[in-house]
């Protein structure tokens, strides 16, 4: 799906992502057909939109599930946290309804309207639908400022400027996730797992604005 992708977004960036995990064998074809049309609609989308196809270009992250590894450290990292919660590209819904299962208010944005859809009639069936919302947004041009629990599944090129945003906007108080690549220029508070399966949580000892007047400069203009 990523090869229909237009701009800089290559099977190289979609490398890492691709190699298929043992177990997490796509058994669900209806759903892989949905991400494949899907993601041709977002290319035909981005083609003809100017306004986003500047994200698609700048960053290509394809529709990977959360290994089932992954989503039990997900929700041990939220052991003891409550409130809000986002999924920074959603995908099918899946972190985000299982944390809404276990009491968090959460939220998902995802570019891929298919996706989006999917994960509404999840929510629906599996009866978390008040507390799991989802919406077809640009992660690039959404405030994450009032969520305290933020899960983001990426690729290793969108991390820097992606850490950049978030410590900009978060509060003291919350607490970033990253599935399968970390944030490159900040320190975890807990690690979970390893090799495509880890996990990291950051704090904002991790991620909190730096005492001073420079840090905000670097975080204005993202990378081309
Ligand atoms: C690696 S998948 C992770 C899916 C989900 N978070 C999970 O862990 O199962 C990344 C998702 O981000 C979506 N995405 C890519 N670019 C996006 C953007 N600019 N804004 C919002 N979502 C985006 C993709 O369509 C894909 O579904
Ligand atoms: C995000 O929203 C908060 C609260 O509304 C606001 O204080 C902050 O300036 C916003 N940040 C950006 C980068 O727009
Ligand atoms: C921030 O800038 C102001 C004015 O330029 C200066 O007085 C203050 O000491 C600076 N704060 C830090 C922590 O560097």
């Amino acid at each position: 799906m990523s090869k229909t992708l237009p701009g800089s977004c290559t099977v190289e960036d979609a490398l890492p992502l691709a190699i298929p995990d043992r177990g997490s064998k796509p058994r669900n074809w209806g759903l892989l057909l949905t991400s494949v049309i899907g993601g041709s609609l977002v290319a035909l989308y981005a083609v003809t939109t100017p306004f986003i196809a500047p994200a698609l270009r700048k960053h290509c992250l394809p529709f990977v599930p959360a290994t089932s590894k992954q989503m039990e450290y997900v929700l041990k990292m939220l052991k003891g946290r409550h409130g809000s919660l986002v999924d920074v590209g959603s995908g099918d819904g899946r972190i985000v309804i299982a944390a809404a299962k276990v009491g968090f208010r959460a939220v998902g944005y995802e570019l891929n309207p298919w996706l989006v859809w999917y994960s509404r009639y999840q929510a629906m069936r599996e009866g978390v639908h008040q507390n799991a919302k989802f919406y077809i947004s640009d992660l690039w041009k959404v405030n994450f400022s009032q969520y305290k629990n933020v899960v983001i599944f990426g690729v290793p090129q969108m991390m820097l400027p992606l850490g950049e945003k978030l410590g900009e906007e978060l509060q003291q108080d919350a607490r970033v996730i990253a599935c399968r690549f970390p944030f490159p220029h900040w320190s975890p508070t807990h690690t979970f797992g390893e090799g495509m399966d880890t996990v990291w949580a950051y704090d904002s000892e991790s991620f909190g604005r730096k005492k001073g007047n420079g840090s905000v400069e670097i975080s204005g203009v993202l990378p081309d």
